[in-house]
């Protein structure tokens, strides 16, 4: 479903947000996605207000936190003023490539209700999964076609669209959190290295 960037700057300059992060969500992230150790590090896509990018502090992970509209990146600073683990970037994952992402790839990939707005959604999503590190895993979490009322279809995602989305992946395990889907996908980095070939062309790149 096509949103243009203007109506998500407006939605969040008129002070509203988006179904709230739910309980069943962070019991889920917190059992399939911990973070591997002190350096663990996520990428958020789409952060909104940054509740869950602040909640995946909590599970260990330095956190890149990236949204295109810079009022959602305003309302999330000011929102989470003591969330230093927390690096709030605006940029625009499908066009401004690359965003200011870190060099050193990612443990955890994570976009909540945003992957049915994404112009190119596979090319999205294996342009993140190159740049997992291994073992990585990028968690989709998303509405279903099924638990949504048709007028408003285009949030959510059907089962074959999700069959679509996971196909490249080599492990693809689906949970419900209150008719939300969680997809945690694994193993479909190329490379394996978690980082792309234009990280390492880069002094300091790996
Ligand atoms: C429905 S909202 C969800 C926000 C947040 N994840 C949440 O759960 O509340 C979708 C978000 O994705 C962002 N977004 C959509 N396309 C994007 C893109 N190409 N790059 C960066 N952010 C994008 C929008 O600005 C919006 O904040």
């Amino acid at each position: 479903m096509y949103v243009a960037r203007a109506e998500w700057e407006e939605h969040y300059s008129d002070g509203k947000g988006f179904r709230r992060l739910g309980d069943k969500e962070r019991r889920l992230l917190s059992e399939h996605v911990p973070a591997p150790g002190d350096g663990g590090r996520a990428l958020e896509v789409g952060c909104g207000t940054g509740d869950l990018s602040v909640f995946l502090t909590s599970l260990g992970y330095g956190v890149d936190a990236v949204d295109y509209a810079d009022s959602a990146i305003a309302r999330a600073r000011e929102r989470h003023p003591d969330a230093d683990r927390v690096r709030w970037i605006c940029g625009d994952v499908e066009r401004d490539d690359p965003v200011d992402l870190h060099p050193g790839g990612y443990d955890l990939v994570v976009l909540r209700l945003v992957v049915p707005f994404l112009t190119d959604r596979t090319s999205v999503l294996r342009g993140l999964g190159e740049r997992l590190r291994p073992g990585g895993a990028v968690v989709v979490i998303t509405p279903v076609a099924a638990h949504t009322p048709p007028e408003r279809r285009g949030i959510a995602l059907d089962e074959d669209e999700i069959r679509v989305l996971a196909g490249p992946w080599e492990q693809a395990d689906r949970f419900d959190a209150d008719q939300l889907a969680v997809l945690v996908l694994r193993g479909a980095c190329p490379t394996g290295t978690g980082a792309t070939a234009a990280d390492r062309q880069r002094p300091g790149g790996r």
